[in-house]
């Protein structure tokens, strides 16, 4: 699919099989998030503009590049904030807006209950962190968000994806390209990506 990044790189590969495995605990299981994170930033980042700036090394004077635009991360709450240390490690410059949405019982909508977003920003760049892709309800709803406060350019990352959640992410925005580590068989009747990682909130933060 258009739009669609899913890693095959070894070491990305080789760490989602330590987050899969049941037994691994959430201590460990945060810093491969954090991992992971890192190596699909790479992807995510590798269109990111640059100026020249002269930069003095103990030889000479040299022409070289530096990052030349302003990102807001926007983790999806609960289990993005899992990412964010991740990414700030690597764009230290970047903004951390909170949105909070939870899924309404009745309508199975996703409701918005915290919004942190900043009044005006020079962000050119947006990136939702959401570790698991699944119906897509959270995304879409975060993405509209985003785009419906002046957001010009969003990209998704994440670690699993489910079919379902791909399609309808696309579906709604299908100008948001999107970073996965796997794209996984398909969502069970309770909503959990299969084979997936189970709860990624709660093997984070140890709630299980
Ligand atoms: N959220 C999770 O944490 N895991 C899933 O499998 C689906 C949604």
């Amino acid at each position: 699919m258009d739009g669609l990044f899913v890693s095959s790189h070894p070491l990305v590969q080789h760490k989602l099989t330590i987050l899969r495995d049941v037994n691994t605990e959430p201590k460990r299981f945060r810093e491969v998030i954090y991992e992971i994170t890192m190596l699909l930033a790479y992807e995510a980042s590798a269109d990111l503009p640059t100026r020249e700036v002269i930069v003095t090394t103990p030889l000479e004077d040299t022409p070289s590049r530096e990052l030349a635009t302003v990102i807001g991360l926007v983790p999806v709450l609960r289990s993005g904030l899992g990412m964010v240390g991740a990414m700030l490690a690597l764009i230290p410059s970047a903004q951390v807006w909170h949105i909070g949405l939870y899924r309404d019982h009745d309508t199975l909508q996703p409701v918005q209950y915290y919004n942190k977003l900043p009044a005006n920003s020079p962000t050119e760049l947006c990136l939702v962190l959401d570790p698991m892709l699944a119906t897509g309800g959270s995304a879409v709803a975060t993405i509209s968000i985003l785009k419906e406060w002046g957001a010009r350019k969003i990209k998704y990352m994440g670690l699993i994806g489910a079919p379902e959640g791909v399609q309808a992410l696309h579906a709604a925005h299908p100008d948001v390209p999107i970073y996965l580590a796997a794209l996984d068989d398909h969502l069970n009747e309770l909503g959990y990506i299969v084979p997936g990682l189970g709860d990624a909130g709660d093997r984070q933060f140890g709630t299980v």
